[in-house]
């Protein structure tokens, strides 16, 4: 099995160690790439064409793991040469995911998002992938990937992932307001404990987690947050998901991003309360 992908940073690099030791042949192409690539290339020892048409032209399942801005732009690129499987699994909308998988001449295509953290969970990391082309792209669980099949169109695998997306990053957006109220008036630690009493045994700990995820990652999440709203929006008007938008927004304006991710919510309370109040 010639698995190749585009773009090699944290998740074609991870994923790569893992189907290699699987017995995998996995390449990639330099043309064009960051130092950073490079050494991530180097590291994991794949093999690398000169060329994106030859990688297109000699992969079975070609990946696309770039940055999401630039997934079109990829499958526009190989659109004529993929001659096996082309997957996208950038964090991508369903509409972008189908405009892209639209670039790709012979039809045969996947979209595929990753549920978690590949660093956390590397070749192991849930997959789920739709499209006429998943089931196939699913042999990759005999190469030591963890993938789920659940559907057969375009976009739905992506959706799931959205959708999930804006319900988690929602329950954390209203953690962060509540348990900082909380923290104001002194009383944020019984707020969690009384909470916790209607949620899970490990809530507490799990709240402080996104909390502190939320601030520290806020940036990036509003990009998210917009991306689900231009999803959902329609007839019937998105009000929470653009809730959830305008507070990344404003945590994101508020916050300077620390170089480390802080291990107590106290240290970003304290600094939001030094610099609003
Ligand atoms: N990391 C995760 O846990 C995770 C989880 C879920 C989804 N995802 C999604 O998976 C995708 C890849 O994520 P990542 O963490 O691997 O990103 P990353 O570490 O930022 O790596 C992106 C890679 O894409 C390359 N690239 C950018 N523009 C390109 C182009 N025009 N042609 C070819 N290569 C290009 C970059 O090369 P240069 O360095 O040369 O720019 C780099 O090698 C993203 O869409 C992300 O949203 C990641």
């Amino acid at each position: 099995m010639k698995v190749g992908f585009i773009g090699f940073g944290e998740v074609a690099s991870t994923l790569s160690v893992g189907l290699m030791e699987n017995g995998a042949e996995v390449y990639t192409c330099i043309d064009g790439r960051s130092t950073r690539t490079r050494n991530n290339i180097l590291q994991t020892g794949v093999e690398t064409y000169p060329t994106y048409k030859e990688l297109a032209e000699n992969s079975d399942i070609l990946i696309s793991s770039v940055v999401p801005s630039k997934a079109i732009e990829v499958a526009e690129m190989v659109g004529k040469y993929s001659k096996g499987i082309y997957v996208d699994i950038n964090n991508v909308s369903p509409k972008t995911v189908v405009d892209t998988l639209d670039k790709i001449e012979n039809g045969k295509t996947v979209d595929a998002a990753i549920i978690g953290s590949v660093f956390k969970n590397g070749v192991n990391v849930n997959v789920i992938a739709s499209g006429s082309f998943a089931n196939e792209f699913a042999d990759l669980k005999n190469y030591g990937m963890n993938i789920t099949v659940v559907g057969s169109v375009n976009g739905q695998a992506s959706g799931i992932k959205l959708l999930r997306s804006s319900y988690t990053k929602g329950v954390s957006a209203l953690l962060f307001e509540s348990i900082y109220h909380g923290y104001k008036m002194g009383i944020d630690k019984e707020v969690l404990k009384y909470i916790s009493e209607t949620e899970c045994p490990d809530f507490i700990e799990s709240a402080k987690s996104r909390i502190i995820s939320a601030a520290f990652h806020a940036h990036r999440r509003s990009e998210e947050m917009d991306e689900i709203v231009e999803m959902l929006s329609g007839k019937q008007d998105p009000v929470m998901a653009k809730g959830i938008l305008d507070f990344f927004k404003i945590l994101g304006e508020n916050i300077k991003k620390p170089e480390k991710r802080p291990t107590d919510y106290n240290e970003i309370f304290e600094y939001l309360m030094k610099i609003k109040e």
